[in-house]
């Protein structure tokens, strides 16, 4: 009898024990995928939050390779974070993937496995098999969002050379689930920056066509000020910024009327003083953007002179925001370089005069100076009336 009640409450601690272990593995879990969601919403750009999930998803499994596809509008997946392997070519790398193939998925959502697939998978990993070596193929986890396909994210052999168990693909699951979401989200958030800036875009050429004498200029300023930033080794992003700043420095001037943009002679004293109240105007307009389009100063302060003798607020020197002092010598350099109502365009060599006359009076002597210079070394910084724009940049 004894040995009969030992030998059952051993089995009892034996299956408590494994319940418990079972128990705390879920709960690790639990707390991993809520950590790792938690850092996704922290951060705001598409970029980070599918490097951000490729990675969590790489170090929990230890993995030694990964990547991120997400599917674009015409129904490719394209490579948009890789770990682990570097793509042969230096070409974007994309998948062709059908309808049908995005149906099975959404229908069933389940994790690929493109070693051992069949069925109407087997065609689509051969095909992206033969296109690049080394890519992550243990296994495929679907991100889908309100039954829709937007990528995979693939992970490669693990550190340990275990497969990938049942319990580990369920964890991953929980994971990619909430990894689609805050992508998605990322990609909306996109998409409506896109709009938004689309809108804004066409508000800046409206007033740029509604003076003739400066039709274009503000794509000019937009490209010329990013040569600029550059040339201060601002890096890509900010510089992004300085251009979109660049571009909308005068969208204010919606509030100026045309008999004061266009009048060929001096201004009065009251339409000057109406002229002045651009930059504010054009600071409130794209204000409601700040979240998205952290450029208001730059735009606020493009007519602050260095010596404190320019508006809208008679700030001096290091005071007025480095991207407005960028944009007052792009600005200047291409109102001199442009036909105007009252003069015609200055000569390039001329204008370049000018800005070292203005150095510390109007402009930042060391922006002058770093233009001087590169012009020096034919790197001419400006986009000159009647030369292609560039604001793919
Ligand atoms: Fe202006």
């Amino acid at each position: 009898m004894g040995d009969k009640y030992d030998s059952l409450s051993k089995n009892l601690i034996g299956e408590l024990e494994k319940a418990q272990t079972e128990l705390e593995r879920k709960a690790f879990q639990l707390a991993t995928s809520f950590e790792v969601a938690k850092e996704l919403v922290s951060d705001q750009t598409l970029e980070n939050r599918l490097n951000l999930a490729l990675y969590n998803c790489m170090g929990l499994m230890g993995a030694r390779s990964g990547a991120v596809l997400l599917q674009t509008q015409d129904s490719t997946l394209d490579l948009r974070s890789f770990k682990g392997f570097s793509p042969a070519s230096s070409d974007p790398f994309t998948l062709s993937l059908n309808v049908f193939l995005e149906r099975d998925i959404v229908k069933e959502p389940r994790n690929l496995h493109p070693e051992q697939v069949d069925g109407i998978w087997r065609p689509f990993f051969h095909e992206y098999r033969n296109k690049i070596q080394g890519f992550p193929s243990k296994i495929w986890i679907p991100l889908v969002v309100k039954e829709r396909l937007i990528g995979f994210l693939c992970l490669g052999e693990r550190l340990n050379s275990q497969g990938y168990s049942k319990e580990d693909q369920e964890w991953l699951a929980t994971i990619a689930s909430q990894a689609a979401v805050a992508i998605q989200n990322a990609i909306l958030q996109d998409q409506n920056k896109e709009l938004l800036l689309a809108t804004i875009r066409s508000l800046a050429a409206a007033i740029d066509a509604r003076d003739r004498y400066t039709a274009g200029h503000s794509g000019r300023v937009a490209a010329s000020s990013f040569k600029i930033a550059r040339l201060l080794e601002v890096d890509l992003a900010k510089a992004r910024l300085i251009k979109e700043a660049g571009l909308l420095h005068d969208v204010g001037k919606i509030g100026v009327s045309e008999a004061i943009l266009n009048k060929p002679g001096a201004l009065t004293v009251e339409e000057y003083n109406t002229m002045k109240k651009h930059p504010v105007w054009s600071a409130q307009i794209i204000t409601p953007l700040k979240q998205i389009l952290p450029i208001t100063s730059g735009v606020l302060h493009h007519h602050e002179w260095y010596n404190g003798n320019g508006y809208p607020d008679s700030l001096a020197g290091e005071n007025i925001p480095w991207e407005a002092r960028i944009i007052t010598v792009a600005d200047c350099f291409d109102a001199m370089t442009s036909n105007r109502s009252y003069r015609p365009a200055l000569t390039v060599e001329h204008a370049i005069e000018e800005l070292k006359n203005g150095a510390g009076s109007q402009f930042d002597p060391y922006i002058v100076e770093l233009v001087t210079a590169a012009i020096n070394d034919g790197n001419f910084p400006f986009v000159l009336e009647g030369q292609i724009v560039d604001l793919q940049l």
